[in-house]
């Protein structure tokens, strides 16, 4: 059976800070090493926003390439969902100022927290809401200035993430059958302690314990949330690829959440897509969260990996634990 896709993603754009922070320069004050990071992880460096580096900027810069690349004027823009976990404020959603900033007067403007697996739920509400005929062009980002939301003084996390954005507009698919083939989105709450930021919300305002306790900082029990990860990736692998009806041999290229090499390879494995078939650039970013995903297509178009009609997966999983999967005819 052949799906045919209502929407398309008809293109993508992003942005990364353009300041580099390696292994070497983590383990001057922390106490960490290039060979633990590399060997646990995989990542060499990641990037790090400068201070008044916002994340509506970066979500600016990466939708506007996007845009280009597809021909969008931003009035022509309806809706922009914008995925993070580390907004610029906790009001209004920093779409609504990357609305303001595009000049899309004619666009509905909302954030959505589902963090690594963001960019995916954007995408599956942005194919709901095209093919409702609610919407008839989506941007679609998904954006992170994780770096500050890390604890810079904890080692098991400060090594892991770093900063960026991706964007992608979607639109209603042609007649060529490129588009979303399948999305799959599925959550277990009952984990989220193994990875939160447990202070500063609603429920425990910022004061002077939160403050004192770093507990508006990220936490997470890393081998608790890999030992999840292996499974929530197995499981969405084979839902994504089921609901699309095609097989794993079909794919020609994997681009899985950058969190850590020895996920992306167990999750390959459990597939049996082979490596070379895998985008992995983690090195490069680290874990950048709901941006991992488009930064990691953006880098597999650059190095001619992907052309019209290949067949793409995407899979990846995250704190809530969310966890979410696509295949996309490119
Ligand atoms: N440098 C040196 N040593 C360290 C560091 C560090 N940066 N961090 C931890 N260690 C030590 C630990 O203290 C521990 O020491 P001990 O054995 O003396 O107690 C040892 O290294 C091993 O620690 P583990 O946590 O067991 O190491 P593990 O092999 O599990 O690797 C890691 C840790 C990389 C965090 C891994 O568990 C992981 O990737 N987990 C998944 C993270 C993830 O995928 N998150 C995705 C979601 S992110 C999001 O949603 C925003």
């Amino acid at each position: 059976m052949t799906l045919r896709p209502v929407v398309e993603v008809a293109s993508i754009g992003t942005a990364v800070p353009a300041q580099v922070v390696t292994n070497e320069d983590l383990s001057r004050t922390l106490d960490t090493s290039d060979e633990w990071i590399r060997e646990r992880t995989g990542i060499r460096e990641r990037r790090i926003a400068r201070p008044d580096e916002s994340l509506a900027s970066l979500c600016d810069m990466a939708a506007r390439q996007a845009m280009t690349r597809a021909g969008v004027a931003a009035e022509e823009l309806d809706t922009i969902i914008l995925a993070t976990v580390s907004p610029d404020r906790r009001l209004p959603g920093t779409s609504c100022e990357v609305q303001a900033m595009l000049g899309a007067t004619n666009a509905a403007a909302f954030d959505i927290a589902a963090a690594c697996p963001g960019f995916i739920y954007g995408l599956s509400i942005a194919e709901g809401l095209v093919a409702a005929g609610s919407s008839q062009t989506a941007l679609v980002l998904g954006a992170e200035k994780l770096s500050c939301i890390t604890d810079w003084q904890d080692r098991s996390t400060a090594v892991l993430f770093g900063d960026g954005a991706g964007a992608a507009i979607v639109r209603p698919a042609g007649p060529d059958g490129r588009g979303i083939l399948s999305t799959f989105l599925k959550t277990d709450g009952r984990l989220a302690p193994l990875l939160w930021i447990p202070g500063g919300g609603s429920l425990e305002p910022v004061s002077d314990k939160v403050l004192r306790e770093r507990s508006h900082y990220m936490q997470m029990k890393g081998r608790e949330v890999f030992k999840a990860a292996v499974l929530a990736m197995a499981e969405a692998t084979d839902e994504a690829l089921r609901r699309a009806c095609v097989s794993a041999d079909q794919i020609d290229l994997f681009v899985p959440h950058q969190a850590n090499y020895r996920i992306i390879e167990a999750t390959a494995k459990h597939a049996g897509i082979s490596m070379d078939k895998v985008m992995v650039n983690l090195d490069k970013y680290g874990n950048t969260s709901a941006a991992s995903i488009p930064i990691a297509l953006e880098q597999a178009l650059e190095e001619g990996r992907i052309g019209k009609g290949s067949l793409l997966l995407f899979v990846a999983f995250g704190a809530g634990f969310t966890w979410g999967s696509a295949v996309v005819r490119w």
